[in-house]
């Protein structure tokens, strides 16, 4: 098989430190790829003035998958530019318009379908002569189709149940958002469908997560709603997510950002990034079985060497050991089975 490349971008704060051991797991895990590291956010505005160097982009649009750790910190507000533009570009530059964002707990299995590349990070924006400021949200029907497809296609393989969320009593895009979410519905009978108001599906994450399967909804709800997702399946420090468009290379990171509270103590949960690589080994290089393989060892992990956050006093180091001695562990077991059964 051909060497895959995969471009990582560790970016600010804690987005190196759990970065690194996304990159250890990898050259554990022995696959044929070829790793590219990139700067990007606060680091690359520190080294080149730019968030999204021209080189970071095309080594990004070149590559099979793209592995981001996070961006942002306080060093750089005021700046001229901010570390969050070079992600929110990148999305755009690669069309990832999907963002999924998997809750996974006891009883709780839903998963995020956040529309990436449009809404209020992507409308028009400006300032006004009497100083007032705007940003607009804005949706194309286009838009809200491709993603409503993703939802309705995502439902077939999981309990067939899509909850659609949006503003429809206030805002005209989420009107156009629930009228195309309900026509592309049609190609999809036997898919169940509801529509639920941003504000009461907070407050239903919090009380009812257990409800859910696919909740379809656009950037910034999506952005919001993502975080108590996280929050009720354990918090931001185990939160994956995989943004994917049609064919090119997918982003990988973790929901959460920077952490700048915790950034150099050496003690930033890495479950959320080793959980995006899981998504990445799935849909940016089809290794199913290596997917699985690598969260039954962050879930071992998880139990048996927790970080601070999530009860525990383990350092990120710790969980990554733990996580490449459970994948040692399946390697080993695998291979006695083949070598019993040949
Ligand atoms: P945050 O997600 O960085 O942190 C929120 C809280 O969760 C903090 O208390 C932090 O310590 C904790 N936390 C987050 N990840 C953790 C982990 N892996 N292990 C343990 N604890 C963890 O959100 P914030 O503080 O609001 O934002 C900080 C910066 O990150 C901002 O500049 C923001 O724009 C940026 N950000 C970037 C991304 C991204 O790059 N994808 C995502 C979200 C926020
Ligand atoms: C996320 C982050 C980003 C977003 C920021 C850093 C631009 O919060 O990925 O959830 O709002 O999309
Ligand atoms: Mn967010």
């Amino acid at each position: 098989m051909s060497v895959r490349r995969i471009v990582c971008l560790p970016g600010d704060g804690i987005g190196p430190e759990v970065t690194a051991q996304a990159v250890r797991v990898l050259e554990q895990l022995r696959l044929a790829v070829e790793l590219d590291e990139r700067p990007f956010g606060g680091a690359a505005i520190d080294a080149v003035g730019d968030p999204l160097p021209a080189e970071t982009l095309a080594a990004c649009r070149n590559a099979d998958a793209v592995l981001l750790g996070a961006v942002g910190g306080p060093r750089w507000d005021g700046g001229r530019v901010r570390p969050e533009e070079g992600l929110i570009r990148l999305r755009r530059e690669l069309d990832v318009y999907a963002n999924l964002r998997p809750s996974v707990a006891p009883g709780i299995d839903f998963v995020i379908v956040r529309e990436l590349v449009g809404g209020l990070y992507y409308g028009r924006r400006g300032v006004l002569d009497d100083g007032t400021v705007f940003d607009t949200c804005e949706y194309h029907p286009d838009q809200v189709e491709r993603i409503a497809h993703r939802a309705f296609e995502l439902a077939r393989t999981r309990r067939g149940h899509v909850t659609s969320v949006d503003k429809a009593n206030v805002l005209s895009t989420s009107r156009l958002w629930r009228r195309v979410v309900d026509k592309v519905w049609r190609d999809y009978p036997g898919i169940e469908l509801q529509h639920a108001l941003v504000d009461s599906m907070a407050m239903q994450l919090v009380t009812d997560p257990e409800r859910f399967d696919v909740v379809v909804t656009e950037n910034t709800f999506g952005d919001i709603l993502s975080d108590i997702g996280a929050a009720v399946t354990g918090g931001l420090g185990l939160a994956a997510s995989a943004s994917i468009g049609d064919g090119g290379p997918g982003i990988f990171e973790p929901v959460h950002g920077s952490a700048p509270d915790i950034a150099g103590q050496g003690t930033a949960n890495p479950a959320a990034m080793l959980r995006s690589l899981a998504l990445l080994l799935q849909h940016g290089l089809d290794e199913r079985d290596l997917a699985t393989r690598l969260d039954a060892a962050v879930d071992h992990a998880l139990r048996t060497v927790p970080t601070p956050d999530a009860g525990g006093s383990a350092t990120t180091d710790d969980f990554g050991d733990a996580v490449i001695e459970a994948l040692t562990a399946t390697t080993t077991e695998e291979e006695e089975w083949t070598s019993r059964v040949s």
